[in-house]
């Protein structure tokens, strides 16, 4: 059946490779961020190829007003119908001394990847319930499975985002909406260019990211790890005793 996803940040890499999967099986995009000019060339090429109506929508998810005009603006482009189901794709990363250093660029880490990220998933969890049926996935992270010295700014900000879809999915798994929390370990994607090897064995390509978001959406999954491998890499982690655990340097 033909659906209507929002995809918040759809300029991401991750984000791209989840329209473009979406847009083959049919389905209809309001693309989402902060480049008209990136996203009217996205929604032109996903039309061109999958004949699907590809709508945008500019925000920046650091400015509060914008965030939470996101569920009328997306309802009034799309003919005055709650999308049926909503991605949440951008987020930043800052390396962790410059986030130490600058408190402000901490906020924003925290703003964007944290509050902006609850206050709109919420504003759609509310109008989903309300209507008896929704898709919510949620882009977090490996990196809010365990503090790290070198990240755990980052870290903490997606430790919350999962903590939020943890709660969310708890209290409507019987109201017809699925929330689906999305852990990715290493994506070769910009925001890890140059930190990550792409052709490490642990570090996926977006299309595979892409493919594992569908399945779940499919499947009507709570909570997955891509590639797959990380949920045992972090129930290592996390297994690892606080006294050792402070002798490495992660
Ligand atoms: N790559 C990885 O290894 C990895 C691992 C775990 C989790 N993730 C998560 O996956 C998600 C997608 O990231 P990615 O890897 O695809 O990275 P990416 O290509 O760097 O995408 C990040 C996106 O976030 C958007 N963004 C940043 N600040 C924003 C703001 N203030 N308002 C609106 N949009 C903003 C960027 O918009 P512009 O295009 O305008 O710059 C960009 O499209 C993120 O939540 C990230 O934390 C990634």
């Amino acid at each position: 059946m033909n659906r209507t996803y929002i995809i918040l940040g759809a300029a991401s890499g991750i984000a791209k490779a989840v329209s473009r999967s979406l847009a083959s099986r049919g389905h209809d995009l309001i693309l989402a961020g902060r480049s008209q000019e990136e996203l009217n060339l996205l929604a032109k090429d996903l039309e061109t190829r999958h004949q699907v109506q590809a709508r945008i929508l500019v925000f920046d998810a650091s400015c509060r007003a914008e965030v939470t005009g996101l569920l009328e603006a997306s309802t009034r482009l799309n003919d005055a119908q709650l999308v049926d189901g909503v991605i949440l794709a951008y987020g930043v990363m800052f390396p962790q001394p410059e986030t130490e250093a600058n408190l402000d660029l901490l906020a924003l880490t925290l703003e964007v990847n944290l509050v902006s990220s609850v206050l709109v998933l919420q504003a759609f969890a509310n109008a989903f319930v309300t209507r008896g049926r929704g898709v919510i996935v949620g882009i977090s992270s490996v990196a809010g499975d365990r503090g790290r010295g070198s990240n755990y700014h980052y870290g903490c900000s997606k430790a919350g985002l999962s903590a939020f879809l943890d709660g969310l999915r708890h209290r409507l798994h019987d109201k017809g909406v699925h929330v689906c929390t999305v852990k990715p370990g290493f994506v070769a994607t910009p925001m890890t260019d140059g930190l990550v090897n792409p052709n490490s064995p642990l570090c996926a390509r977006p299309d595979q990211v892409a493919r594992d978001i569908l399945r779940a959406i499919d499947r009507k999954t709570g909570r997955i790890y891509t590639l797959w491998v990380w949920r045992w890499i972090m129930m290592i982690i996390r297994s690892v005793p606080e006294f050792l655990f402070l002798r490495t340097k992660l």
